[in-house]
């Protein structure tokens, strides 16, 4: 039996699907790894692509069927798992360079065909939402979980590089400083019945932190802990918004990269900004191209194109009141109006992205009472140093500013938003000894992938996406 004989001469271990398509020896005696996408053939030939997640691409098997009993190769049908031996040849039409000539099979695990749910191509990304265990092994989410690797270690690296320490900020909080969104409570009290003070409140001095805690919102105002010592940080970790927004831009957990400086002025903090996100899509555009190419071909024909625009273009920097001129007098019917002093919406950030720049906008100098309490004052006593980045099909994609560095000032603030300055303490610490100017923002991650990956809802980037009434898997 040639499963027998092949035991006795010894299995080549194993190599990459990746690694045999690009480099593999026309020859060679190869072993490959993986789950079976298609199989197909005749009488005498059974072909059988092979994916094992190392790159788009899968590896055609050709089985001589004179060579194979039919239970050899009953359970080998799409989503089994397989190793399969055998040599690397030519490939005569399957559109890859090589494919390899099967002499041995051993099956891992099968995947009955009546059950599977991949079982046919061609789902909807909503129905393959239902199965976010499974969806991995389609092409497309191959081909995004890749890019978002990628792109994970490209943020990594932009910073080791420029000399930035990654600094953890924690994910349990008892701040909710940022005022960014609601929190979600974090707690080992008994829900039913939870200690009460004599006032009738739940009793959190019981809880397990002493305090009442939450999911952080951000890491910025740990960021800005570290920058005051470690002079330019960053974070990049989950975070947690427990708004009920189910829009194609929200999760309640995403990912957030946040760099913080010590020494930056708004203007170096937009300078920052773009050098970041442009090198990061430079990056895409030189190790994910086969990846890109499948998106661009599947969902976004112009996907590549836009990618290249945005590293060669040079972002608009704009104030928000221009900002707000240029969407009164554009003639457009917005759903909600604007005027000097509204947050602005996705629409008009579109508007201003993709009618009238035609490309990424920084907008600068927003009314400081639509931001955070610890922005920049201008000597206008309107406005605040924020900077947002907004870009084309996504909106805002950053947001960030130059940080109030002044004790008293933003002591009088955090007194006119009616919060409790006790609590922030710590915070004000930085301001009370060697404050310094400085700026951050931060990135939010899956907002990033929408745009690398030209996928269109936010779901669809993440592995497991959280969002209102869903945390199954
Ligand atoms: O504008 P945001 O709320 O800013 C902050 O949290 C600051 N503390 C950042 C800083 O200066 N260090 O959020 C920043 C970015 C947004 O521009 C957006 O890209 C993303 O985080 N973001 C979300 N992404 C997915 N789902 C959500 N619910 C998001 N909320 C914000
Ligand atoms: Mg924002």
């Amino acid at each position: 039996m040639a499963r027998l004989y092949f035991k006795m001469m010894k299995i080549p271990e194993r190599t990459k699907v990746a690694e045999l398509l690009s480099r593999g020896q026309e020859g060679a005696e190869v072993s490959v790894k993986g789950w079976v996408r298609t199989k197909r053939g005749n009488k005498n030939v059974a072909f059988v692509a092979v994916n094992d997640g190392s790159t788009i691409n899968s590896i055609q098997l050709v089985f001589d069927l004179q060579n194979f009993s039919e239970s050899q190769l009953k359970g080998i049908s799409t989503g089994a798992c397989l190793r399969a031996t055998g040599k690397l040849v030519a490939s005569q039409g399957s559109g890859q360079r090589v494919e390899i000539l099967a002499t041995d099979v051993e099956l891992y695990g099968g995947a009955d065909p009546d059950a599977y749910p991949l079982q046919k191509k061609g789902h909807t990304l909503e129905f393959l939402r239902e199965i976010a265990h499974l969806r991995p092994r389609t092409n497309t989410f191959g081909a995004v979980l890749r890019i978002r690797h990628a792109m994970a270690y490209a943020i990594n690296k932009y910073f080791n590089d420029k000399g930035f320490v990654y600094l953890h900020t924690p994910v349990v909080t008892a701040s909710d400083a940022e005022g960014a969104g609601a929190m979600f409570r974090v707690t080992t009290l008994d829900a039913k019945n939870p200690p009460l003070t004599e006032s009738g409140e739940v009793n959190f001095a019981e809880d397990f932190f002493g305090r009442e805690t939450s999911l952080t919102v951000s890491g910025q105002l740990e960021g800005e802990l570290g920058a005051m010592a470690l002079g330019e940080v960053y974070t990049f970790g989950p975070t947690f918004r427990a708004e009920n927004s189910n829009t194609p831009r929200h999760l309640a957990e995403f990912w957030m990269i946040e760099p913080e400086m010590a020494f930056y002025e708004i203007k170096e903090n937009m300078d920052l900004a773009e050098d970041f996100i442009k090198s990061l899509v430079r990056y895409a555009l030189e190790r994910c191209m086969d990846d890109l190419k499948f998106l661009n071909d599947m969902y976004d024909k112009e996907l590549i194109e836009r990618l290249q625009n945005v590293c060669s273009a040079e972002f608009v920097r704009l104030d928000y009141g221009e900002g707000v001129k240029i969407l009164e007098q554009s003639g457009q019917k917005f759903e909600f109006p604007v005027s000097w002093g509204v947050d602005l919406q996705s629409e008009h950030e579109r508007y201003l992205v993709e009618n009238h720049f035609k490309k990424p906008v920084i907008l600068t100098n927003y009314p400081k009472d639509i931001k955070a309490f610890y922005m920049k004052q201008n000597d206008d006593g309107k406005t605040v140093r924020a900077m947002d980045v907004l870009f084309p099909r996504i909106g805002e994609i950053i947001g960030g500013s130059q940080r109030e560095e002044s004790l008293e000032k933003l002591l009088l603030r955090i007194n006119e938003l009616g919060m409790d300055a006790k609590t922030l303490w710590w915070y004000l610490d930085t301001r009370r000894f060697g404050t310094a100017p400085h700026s951050g923002f931060g990135l939010g991650f899956e907002r990033l992938l929408l745009f690398v990956t030209g996928m269109s809802n936010i779901r669809d980037v993440i592995p497991f996406p959280r969002t209102p009434k869903n945390a199954e898997f």
